[in-house]
C-alpha cells in the first residue's frame, strides 16, 4: 500500500513551546481556532492558522477536516505497567500488599508467552483509544514479556520505551532472576530492540527493596557503557517502602542516594512517585539531570501521598504525567490530569488546564529526553497526534456550551474527559485509532 507524502490536518490546534508553569506564560503554547497542520512524510512540516498554509500545498495532499474538534500532540505516558491491565481496581490494600496480593501473581502469569502477547496487544490498543502515542513501560521479570511489548507496538509505528523488570531478591521465586542473569537478559533485549525503528531500552530494576546491590551496580555500569540507554525505576512512594529500604540499605544516606550510589539517577533515568523526598533530595535530583513521574491517580488509589509538582519543578527536576497503570486506574491522560488537580488542591496548589496539557504531551517527551522528536507540532518532529472531541457526553456538551474562554472549554475537557472523547489517533502522520 502507498500512502499520500502530504497530508493536512484541520482543526482547532494546541501544543505547547515550553512549560506555562503556574503562571500560564502565554508565549509557551499556541492554539489556532481554525488551524492547518501540513505533514510530509510522517513528519510536521507546519503548524499554523489554516488560511496562511503555503498556496499550493493542498493540491497534492489528503485533507482530514476535524474542523470544530482539538487537535493536540500524543499523549506521553511516563509511566504505566502493561502486565498489570487485569488487575486494575484491586481492593483494599497500600503498597507493598497490594503488590503481594495482587501484582505479584499476575505478573507471574507472564510466564506464558501468550499471555504477555494478548494482554500487549490489548494494552496497545487501548493507549491508541486514549490517545496516548508514547508510553515508558515496565514489562514482567521475563524476557519474553518485552519482546510481545515491543513486537506489538512496533506493528503500530509506535514510538515506546519498555524494560524487563530486575528483581533478584524480596519476591516470589516465580519472578525472580539473578543479578548477573538478570543483566544478561536485558543485554540481549537490548541487541534486538534498542534503537530498532521508534523503540528505545530503558533498563528496569523494579525498585531498591528488590535488586541486591550487585544487581543495582551492573545495571548502573550497563547503563553508563551505552550512552542513549534509558532507565525507570520508583522512588520513594510509601513510608513503609521507605522504612524497608533504610533497613535493606543502612549505609546510604536516603533512598535517592542507593539510586545515585550505583549511577541509577542521571539523564534519561526516570523515576515514578517521588512523593517522600525533602527539599535537599530534590535539588539533589534536579543537579544529577534524572525525571520524575506525577502518577495522581495512582497517589490517591495506593493511598501513598501527594506528589508536589511545583517544588519539584522549582527545584528544576524533569516531570512527566503517568497513568501507572494497574495502581492508576485508567489508561486516560484526561483522567489522570482530573486526579492531578485534585492532589494539588489537596496541598493549596493548582494545576491549570494548559500546564496539565503540556504535563500529558511536551512535558512527557522532555522528561523522557524525546521532546526533539515527539512531544509538539514544531516542525520536524514525527507525526503523533490526537483528536479529541470537546463535549462526548449530554454532561460535557452542557458543560462546554456554557464556557465562555478557551481556558475554561480546557479545563472542562481535562476533568471531565476520558477515551469517549478521543474521535481519533494518528501515528507518525497515518490513522492509527478511529472511534467505533
Ligand atoms: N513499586 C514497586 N513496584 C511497583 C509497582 O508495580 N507499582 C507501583 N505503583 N509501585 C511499585
Ligand atoms: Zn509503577
Amino acid at each position: 500500500m502507498t500512502t499520500p507524502a502530504h497530508r493536512l490536518v484541520r482543526g482547532q490546534l494546541l501544543h505547547f513551546l515550553a512549560d506555562p508553569g503556574m503562571g500560564d506564560d502565554p508565549a509557551a503554547w499556541q492554539f489556532f481556532d481554525d488551524g492547518g497542520l501540513w505533514i510530509r512524510d510522517g513528519r510536521i512540516q507546519a503548524a499554523g492558522p489554516w488560511a496562511a498554509l503555503p498556496p499550493g500545498v493542498g493540491e497534492s495532499a489528503t485533507v482530514h477536516d476535524y474542523r470544530g474538534h482539538l487537535v493536540l500532540p500524543g499523549f506521553v505516558d511516563c509511566h504505566l505497567h502493561y502486565p498489570q491491565a487485569g488487575v486494575i481496581a484491586s481492593y483494599g490494600r497500600q503498597l507493598l500488599d497490594w503488590l503481594n496480593d495482587y501484582v505479584f501473581p499476575a505478573e507471574a502469569r507472564f510466564a506464558d508467552a501468550s499471555e504477555a502477547e494478548r494482554t500487549a496487544a490489548f494494552v496497545v490498543r487501548r493507549l491508541l483509544a486514549h490517545g496516548t502515542t508514547t508510553a515508558s513501560v515496565f514489562a514482567t521479570v521475563h524476557p519474553h514479556s518485552v519482546d510481545a511489548f515491543f513486537a506489538a507496538a512496533e506493528a503500530r509505528g509506535l514510538r515506546m520505551l519498555c524494560g524487563k523488570v530486575l528483581m533478584d531478591r524480596n519476591c516470589p521465586a516465580d519472578l525472580r532472576d539473578t543479578a548477573a542473569g538478570g543483566i544478561a537478559d536485558s543485554l540481549r533485549l537490548i541487541e534486538r530492540w534498542h534503537g530498532r525503528g521508534r523503540l528505545r531500552y530503558s533498563l528496569t530494576p523494579r525498585f531498591a527493596p528488590t535488586s541486591s546491590p550487585e544487581q543495582l551496580r551492573l545495571c548502573g555500569e550497563l547503563l553508563a557503557s551505552q550512552p542513549g540507554l534509558h532507565l525507570q525505576t520508583h522512588l520513594a512512594e510509601n513510608p513503609c517502602e521507605l522504612d524497608w529500604v533504610r533497613q535493606l540499605f543502612p549505609t546510604r544516606g536516603s533512598y535517592l542516594d542507593v539510586y545515585q550510589h550505583y549511577g541509577l539517577a542521571g539523564p534519561r533515568s526516570l523515576h515514578a512517585h517521588c512523593i517522600h523526598l525533602d527539599a535537599a533530595e530534590r535539588r539533589s535530583l534536579a543537579a544529577g539531570g534524572a525525571a520524575a513521574a506525577f502518577c495522581p491517580g495512582s497517589n490517591l488509589f495506593l493511598g501513598s501521598g501527594l506528589f508536589r509538582l511545583h517544588p519539584l519543578k522549582q527545584a528544576g527536576v524533569w516531570v512527566g504525567l503517568g497513568t501507572d497503570v494497574g495502581a492508576g486506574t485508567s489508561f486516560s491522560m484526561l483522567q489522570t490530569l482530573n486526579e492531578g488537580y485534585k492532589v494539588q488542591q489537596l496541598q493549596g496548589e493548582k494545576l491549570s488546564a494548559r500546564e496539565g496539557l503540556y504535563q500529558a504531551t511536551l512535558g512527557g517527551a522532555e522528561a523522557l529526553q524525546l521532546a526533539g522528536r515527539i512531544g509538539s507540532f514544531q516542525p520536524g518532529r514525527e507525526a503523533d497526534f490526537v483528536v479529541l472531541e470537546w463535549g462526548a457526553t449530554p454532561l460535557q456538551q452542557l458543560r462546554q456550551s456554557q464556557a465562555r474562554t478557551l481556558d475554561d472549554r480546557l479545563f472542562a475537557l481535562m476533568m471531565q474527559g476520558d477515551d469517549r472523547n478521543v474521535v481519533a489517533t494518528y501515528v507518525n502522520g497515518e490513522q492509527a485509532y478511529r472511534r467505533p
